[in-house]
């Protein structure tokens, strides 16, 4: 049966873990196949057709390995990726739906008080045009500013399982600073690994801002999409995870562990080639 395939979820690291949380939570009768991208991470800072390339070789490899659709759990490569891949793969017999991942400024919008929204990304998200749509679609309309920050050192940083450390604290010091003064109130974590930062953020900035990611919407959604596609597993549950990386997958294992929380057991994690 085809919905009894697993789900697959991509990112280039650690950082879809956020977004494979909450699709668990929606989804709790799913078997996932989560890829990281190990080999290539850090991505934010890469030529668009470099994201492009290993986005559509990732999405490829878990399409081989029998996925019945892919969660692009990652905002860069979404920034780049979306439509191709969905041309590549909507011309199949079979659905094989492509989701992808938009930084939350509708929901931030709808919530600031003060008019002022803040968006932290990578480079390559605050280059690529998803962006700038819900900004003019979302923020424009209503005279909101939107202030954007920008680090390529944060997501390298929660790779390692330093996200709570000295150093990810003052990287966030010096680039959200300046959005704190302009009176920003909502923060839109515009990469998957930011929400791991959630801590460090708080203890440097308190309650400045509301943090907002997009992972319980895109979980809400994709249910969605594999219902109307036929591809909803029935079952209640538990669904299973099986991590695959293309980098030194004892160096992930203990990072993976940690962010997943197993109960401080250890997760098994496979190295495929993309
Ligand atoms: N998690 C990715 C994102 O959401 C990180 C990109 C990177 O590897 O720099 O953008």
């Amino acid at each position: 049966m085809s919905a009894d395939r697993p789900l697959g979820v991509f990112d280039s690291g650690v950082g879809g873990l956020s977004v494979l949380a909450e699709l668990r939570r929606e989804l709790p009768g799913e078997g996932f196949l989560y890829l990281a991208d190990t080999a290539h991470v850090p991505i934010g800072a890469l030529p668009d057709e470099t994201i492009r390339d290993l986005t559509a070789r990732a999405v490829a490899a878990l399409h081989a390995r029998g996925a019945k659709g892919v969660v692009v759990a990652c905002n860069t490569a979404s920034a780049f990726s979306l439509m191709h891949l969905r041309e590549r793969y909507g011309a199949g017999r079979d659905p094989f739906p492509i989701i992808g991942l938009v930084p939350a400024v509708k929901p931030a919008v709808a919530a600031t008080r003060s008019g002022v929204v803040g968006v932290l990304a990578t480079p390559g998200t605050l280059r690529g045009s998803l962006l700038r749509d819900v900004i003019r679609q979302w923020a424009d309309p209503g005279g909101v500013r939107v202030l954007t920050a920008v680090s390529a050192d944060l997501v390298p940083l929660v790779e390692l399982g330093r996200a709570d450390g000295a150093e990810a604290r003052a990287v966030l010091r010096e680039v959200l600073t300046p959005l704190a003064e302009a009176g920003a109130d909502q923060l839109v974590l515009g990469c998957t690994h930011y929400p791991f930062l959630a801590g460090s953020i708080r203890a440097e900035f308190g309650e400045t801002f509301a943090l907002v990611d997009s992972g319980a919407a895109v979980a809400r959604h994709t249910r969605n999409v594999l219902c109307g596609a036929g591809l909803l597993r029935a079952e209640e549950g538990p669904g299973t995870v099986s991590y695959l990386v293309t980098g030194d997958p004892e160096a992930s294992r203990t990072v993976i562990t940690t962010l997943v929380g197993e109960g401080g057991q250890n997760v098994s994690v496979m190295q495929v080639s993309t």
